[in-house]
């Protein structure tokens, strides 16, 4: 499995298994079974209700802690107390002492409530309880207001990317900062089974013998983008892990980019009811 290196030398499997809306024995169930057929990279949130059930997975799993790369996120909260409160639950639920990427799940609104927060991320890499940190759904003027009081700058940053949404600006600002860019939601809540993206990715998926969402995800890999796929069907996670050995050319990448039109499925950052 290829991994992507951040700044302070940590590495990251490039290709993940996304949770959200994985729960209960389902959840269980397809992690156990992503986790035998090679994932070693898992993306929760405690939003998500899933750690626990995650945890246990990973115990049943018999694989060593180690060698399974863990991010979870957290929201802004107002006071310090909380955001422990938060962090110390998502290590039991876990069933870990240490996660190995943690994010700010949501920008605030207010720069100096996000500024707050990752003084609070700050203190758990120095500690050693996170192996690397990092923010979501940030767009560029939420970054560049934290970086102006950043002591450690962000590892990476998880936005919405699909072929619909190639957030390439975003990619350039990031790649001038080192940070890693990693996306959610490749599939465009089924967006790219439908219309002009169903009929280019088709044309190329035919080309390689390959499933259109394999397309997608072997697309954001060549890109150097960090893709994290959810399913809780066993015949797609396998699918989903196949994209990892499809190698698109120049032709089929720019067939793809081609399909950007800034098209949003999921929140507007700047519009999001977590920004209060
Ligand atoms: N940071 C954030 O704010 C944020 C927001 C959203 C998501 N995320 C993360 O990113 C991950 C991925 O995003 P997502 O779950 O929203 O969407 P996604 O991975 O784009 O799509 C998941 C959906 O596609 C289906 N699917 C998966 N593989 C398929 C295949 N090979 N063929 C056909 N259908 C397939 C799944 O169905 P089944 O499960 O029924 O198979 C599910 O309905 C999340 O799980 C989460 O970890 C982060």
């Amino acid at each position: 499995m290829k991994k992507v290196k951040f700044y302070n030398g940590v590495e990251m499997p490039q290709l993940g298994f996304g949770t959200y809306l994985a729960t209960e024995e389902v959840g269980y169930e397809a992690v156990k079974h992503a986790l035998e057929i090679g994932y070693r990279h898992l993306d929760t949130a405690q939003m998500y209700g899933n750690e626990k059930m995650i945890g246990d997975a990973i115990k049943a799993s018999g694989i060593d802690r180690e060698e399974i790369f863990i991010t979870s996120k957290q929201f802004n909260h107002s006071t310090l107390e909380e955001m422990h409160k938060g962090f110390e639950q998502s290590l039991i639920d876990l069933q870990t002492d240490y996660i190995d990427l943690f994010l700010i799940h949501w920008p605030s609104h207010r720069n100096e409530t996000n500024a707050h927060t990752w003084i609070f991320f700050e203190s758990l890499y120095e500690q050693g309880k996170v192996r690397a940190i990092g923010v979501s759904n940030f767009k560029i003027h939420h970054l560049d207001a934290l970086l102006e009081t950043a002591v450690i700058p962000p590892m990476i940053n998880q936005v919405e990317l699909h072929p619909g949404l190639s957030q390439v600006p975003l990619q350039k600002y990031l790649e001038a900062k080192s940070i890693q860019l990693q996306s959610y939601g490749p599939f465009m809540r089924g967006g790219i089974f439908e219309g002009r993206y169903q009929e280019t990715l088709a044309e190329v998926a035919k080309k390689h013998q390959a499933s259109i969402p394999q397309v997608v995800v072997a697309w954001g890999l060549a890109r150097g983008i960090v893709m994290n796929p959810k399913s809780v069907t066993k015949e797609r996670i396998l699918e989903n892990f196949q994209a990892q050995f499809i190698q698109l050319d120049f032709e089929d990448m720019e067939k793809i980019n081609g399909l950007n039109r800034g098209k949003r499925v999921y929140t507007d950052p700047d519009n999001s009811a977590w920004g209060y």
